[in-house]
């Protein structure tokens, strides 16, 4: 049995007890669709975490737990109608299955939905959490915009796509992180280091789910291979090949990257340069980089080493990822 099952089953009993059955069910049976299709639970994996770390109640952190999974499934129904996906854990997404107003309103009520689940926290912990919660929230839709803009910028720097990548996944990594530990009533200096540690953590997961997509494979990653090349993301393989490019690579990946809708034509030349210039070992190479810097707040934390090392198997599991 892998180490996060436990906790994994702890928020897959939480998801089914909270089936929503009421009217009018063409708003709540896309909701129910998405959130049974499974994913990894990360985010509410590592909130009922962090607050174990601190000795806080995991009972208290488990509706929030469940607040940031909500939270996280809701953007899924609406980036996968921007990034026109039409595969999401290997299933049809919303709004292929259903349409795409559906997959709007629905996924707006699952916003609101993931906000409620804060509701029962004692008033000082909900005024603390609902603020961290909401700052995440506009955070992400700034780094999903920057996300859109980049699909027609030619040329992204590191920093900016460092910058984007920490709104649209590294932060709700880091409020996760820091929520359990805000239930658990942990110290300033440990809040602020969990909240680092989670950023650094979703970097590199965000690093590994771009180094996926064209390297991982379809059937384990559930999402469409190299949908974004199709989209134009500029993804960090991306990025490095700009960086690394000779002139003819360069004039390659721009002209491709001006072609719009699926092209198989497309997707072999632009794998072809990224390969040549070998820019998935240094994409890999960057995960482990964002992963010791994870490493290093973890090791500021002050709780007992012994109680972290489920913590270091959680940052290593990320480098060995396969969904
Ligand atoms: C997908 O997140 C979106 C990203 C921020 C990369 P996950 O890879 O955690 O997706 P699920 O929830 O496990 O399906
Ligand atoms: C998703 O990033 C980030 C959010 C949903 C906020 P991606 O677009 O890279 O995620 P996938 O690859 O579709 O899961
Ligand atoms: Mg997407
Ligand atoms: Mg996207
Ligand atoms: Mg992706």
């Amino acid at each position: 049995m892998h180490f996060l099952d436990n906790y994994r089953s702890i928020i897959r009993d939480a998801i089914n007890k909270h089936n929503l059955t009421n009217p009018p069910h063409q708003l709540y049976d896309p909701i129910n669709y998405i959130l049974t299709l499974g994913g990894k639970q990360l985010r509410p994996i590592i909130l009922l975490m962090s607050c174990e770390l601190f000795d806080g109640n995991i009972e208290k952190a488990i509706k929030p737990a469940l607040g940031i999974e909500y939270f996280h499934n809701f953007s899924l129904m609406h980036d996968d109608i921007m990034d026109k996906a039409t595969l999401r854990r290997a299933q049809e997404t919303v709004h292929v299955k259903y349409n795409e107003n559906t997959a709007i309103l629905s996924g707006d009520a699952l916003m609101v939905i993931s906000f409620q689940m804060l509701e029962d926290l004692e008033p000082h912990l909900f005024k603390k959490c609902f603020c961290l919660f909401s700052q995440t929230a506009l955070e992400v839709c700034e780094g999903q915009q920057y996300d859109m803009n980049f699909e027609k910028q030619q040329i992204v720097s590191f920093e900016e796509y460092i910058n984007m990548i920490t709104g649209k996944t590294a932060v709700l990594c880091a409020c996760a992180f820091k929520m359990g530990a805000l239930i658990a009533e942990a110290e300033p200096d440990d809040l602020k280091n969990m909240y680092e540690f989670g950023r650094s953590l979703g970097i590199a997961f965000q690093l590994m789910d771009d180094y996926l997509d064209v390297f991982g494979n379809q059937k384990t990653v559930g999402k469409k291979h190299a949908g974004d090349i199709v989209e134009n993301k500029k993804t960090i393989l991306y990025v490095l090949a700009q960086q690394k490019a000779d002139e003819v690579q360069k004039h390659k990946l721009n002209y491709w990257y001006t072609i719009t809708g699926e092209n198989e034509n497309k997707v072999n030349e632009v794998l072809a340069v990224f390969n040549e210039l070998n820019v998935g070992d240094s994409c890999l190479e960057l995960v482990k980089a964002y992963s010791d810097q994870a490493k290093n707040y973890l090791n500021k934390i002050r709780v007992d080493t012994n109680k972290k090392h489920t913590f270091y198997e959680l940052v290593d599991y990320l480098l060995v990822r396969e969904s």
